[in-house]
């Protein structure tokens, strides 16, 4: 036995629910791949639980943590920090422990860049249409606009909520919109950020698509059938988001152990998540 047996990170994601994350997979696979010890679990906590639960995660040494659904925005009074881009996205998905406590980031912006990179997609001058105004559209139009988009429209079942989301950002680049038939202009990309598919809803798609945009769903699995099926039916190049999945982890694994995970470390790991 060496006298300091290497440390071992005490990592976690917390949500609502937890057990269907995949995080700890995608982490164990990072960690074995670069030669730490981690360890990682999922720690169920409702939204009356989450600050004590993260107490109880700090006082046993916590180092870093992922943050899912419902608590993105509700952690960030929990933070001591906040990094520019989760200030801009108004949500947290990664906390990691600093000498000032705890950090609280957003990996989600900068993994959809990088799979976006991955898949060919060109982003300089690109109109893109981004339909849902929730949180994960949130994560992701700060870091689309700085990687040049031209404009965004952002199209929700309730415009007032996209309304208010274009106001908090503040740029002449992104518009709002009630979901209509067609927007009168041709996309580049077309981002499918609503819930429906997870309740397994009609999908609010627009019925008249002019050009082919890139079609990309932010859900992964069986939440996003139905938007690939409607895009490869208009003719459409598509993807789900597993691997902005796989991406975000890598920029949160990051973050807590300086090791940067190398593309073609996040494509093996994106084609053992496809089996
Ligand atoms: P997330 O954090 O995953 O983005 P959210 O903040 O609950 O989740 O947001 C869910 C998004 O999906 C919202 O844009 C919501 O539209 P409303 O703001 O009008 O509620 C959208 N959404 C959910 N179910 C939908 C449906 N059946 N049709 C259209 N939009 C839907």
């Amino acid at each position: 036995m060496p006298d300091h047996p290497a440390r071992v990170l005490k990592l976690a994601v917390f949500g609502d629910p937890i057990a269907h994350s995949r995080s700890p997979e995608l982490h164990r696979f990072f960690a074995a791949a670069t030669g730490l010890s981690i360890s990682y679990e999922r720690i169920h906590a409702r939204a009356d639980e989450l600050a004590t639960k993260l107490h109880a995660f700090i006082a046993a040494g916590g180092h870093g943590a992922n943050i899912t659904v419902p608590h993105k925005q509700a952690v960030m009074a929990h933070c001591d920090q906040l990094s520019a881009r989760a200030v801009r996205a108004a949500a947290v998905n990664t906390l990691a422990r600093s000498d000032s406590g705890w950090l609280g980031d957003n990996t989600d912006g900068a993994g959809l860049l990088l799979d976006l990179q991955d898949k060919g997609v060109e982003l300089t001058g690109a109109a893109v249409l981004i339909i849902g105004a929730g949180g994960a559209t949130r994560g992701i139009v700060p870091a689309l606009l700085d990687a040049g988009v031209g404009h965004i429209v952002v199209a929700n079942r309730s415009a007032a909520k996209a309304q208010d989301l274009v106001q908090t950002l503040a740029d002449s680049r992104v518009v709002a919109s009630a979901l209509k038939p067609g927007y009168g202009e041709t996309f580049d990309l077309l981002i499918h950020a609503t819930a429906a598919g997870h309740h397994n809803s009609a999908l609010p798609l627009p019925e008249i698509l002019s050009g082919h945009p890139y079609c990309y769903d932010l859900s992964y699995g069986t939440a996003s059938h139905n938007f690939l099926h409607w895009a490869a039916q208009h003719g459409c190049r598509h993807c789900d988001g597993l691997g902005m999945l796989v991406a975000q982890a890598a920029e949160s694994f990051k973050l807590w152990t300086d090791q940067t995970i190398s593309p073609e470390l996040r494509a093996a790991l994106f084609r053992q998540l496809q089996q």
